[in-house]
């Protein structure tokens, strides 16, 4: 059997920089035979492996059809992410997953898709984002909305506006402070909800973001009439195994990187905003 902490092999086979700090990878395993076999869900992570450097969870950000690749988008913040930015096209680095629960897309078919997304480029959102437009019959009307702090902080502008040209989605950006030439709007996420059409009982929220804001968004959507089983959200937390064995990323009473990290907001919301948890 398989060690489960061992990565595999995987080369880089195409690098993206999209902004100074923040870049995407395009991986194959070398093993071409377990490369046929890798299976994802949107939502899932892989454990990215930099030799004597370390190992970080990487949200997979490409679509689980195609079968030949994987993507990540990755931030640079410390010595793991600074180090496989280091990386060309041709090097190699360690992969182990994927790992986790990804978002409910075969449950929300038929619903309309709310997704409220906060902060620098949410990963996990982007992946769930591309999955129900590429498979657009499927699903009823698509909310996009992504908060950022400053205007500048907007990554993936082109995928925004390529996804507002697609029929029944609606795409609403804002920034807590615009440079003169932002061209959306300026407060928080919250002044949409008034233009969400949505049938509350056929409606799924996905969140993605500060957990704070996530909290927040969860309770107004209740209010709102959407049942609490239909809204998720996707977690962060530090992570060591990421096989539900070592507790480093431990919220209450789950696991971020076994029980999700996308959770029923139902689930988790008595364990959010509580320091220490
Ligand atoms: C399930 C999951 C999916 C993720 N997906 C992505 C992704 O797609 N792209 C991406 O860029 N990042 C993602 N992350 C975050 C990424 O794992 C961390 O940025 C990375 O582990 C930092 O490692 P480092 O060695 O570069 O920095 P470190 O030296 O470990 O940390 C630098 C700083 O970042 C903080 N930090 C580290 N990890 C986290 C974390 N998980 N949450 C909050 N703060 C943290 C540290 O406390 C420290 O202040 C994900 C995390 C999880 C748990
Ligand atoms: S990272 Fe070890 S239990 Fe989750």
């Amino acid at each position: 059997m398989d060690n489960p902490f061992l990565p595999r092999e995987a080369e880089i086979i195409e690098r993206t920089d999209e902004t100074r700090n923040l870049f995407s990878l395009r991986l194959r395993f070398t093993d071409a035979e377990y490369q046929a076999r890798y299976r994802f869900e949107p939502g899932q992570f892989n454990m990215l492996y930099l030799h004597g450097v370390g190992e970080v969870p990487i949200s997979i950000v490409s679509d689980p059809s195609d079968e030949h690749i994987f993507d990540h988008t990755i931030r640079i913040v410390g010595s793991v992410t600074r180090g496989i930015a280091q990386l060309r096209v041709g090097d190699k680095l360690g992969v182990r997953g994927p790992y986790g629960r990804g978002w409910p897309v075969t449950a929300a078919e038929g619903t309309d898709v709310v997704i409220v997304t906060g902060g620098l480029g949410c990963a996990p959102s982007v992946s769930m984002i591309e999955y129900v437009i590429r498979r657009r019959e499927r699903y009823g009307r698509i909310y996009i909305i992504q908060g950022v702090k400053h205007s500048a902080d907007l990554i993936w502008r082109q995928r925004y506006e390529a996804w507002r040209k697609t029929p029944d989605t609606d795409v609403f950006l804002t920034a807590d402070t615009g440079d003169a030439l932002w061209p959306w709007h300026t407060g928080p996420v919250s002044q949409f909800f008034d233009k969400l059409d949505i049938d509350p009982q056929q409606s799924t929220v996905m969140m993605c973001g500060p957990e704070g804001m996530m909290l927040a968004v969860g309770k107004e959507m209740l209010r709102r009439g959407v049942d609490g089983r239909h809204l998720w959200m996707s977690m962060e937390r530090n992570m060591h195994c990421a096989l539900g064995s070592c507790g480093r990323c431990q919220l209450g009473p789950k696991f971020v990187c076994r029980d999700g990290p996308v959770f029923n907001y139902a689930e988790l919301a008595p364990y959010l905003g509580h320091k220490g948890i």
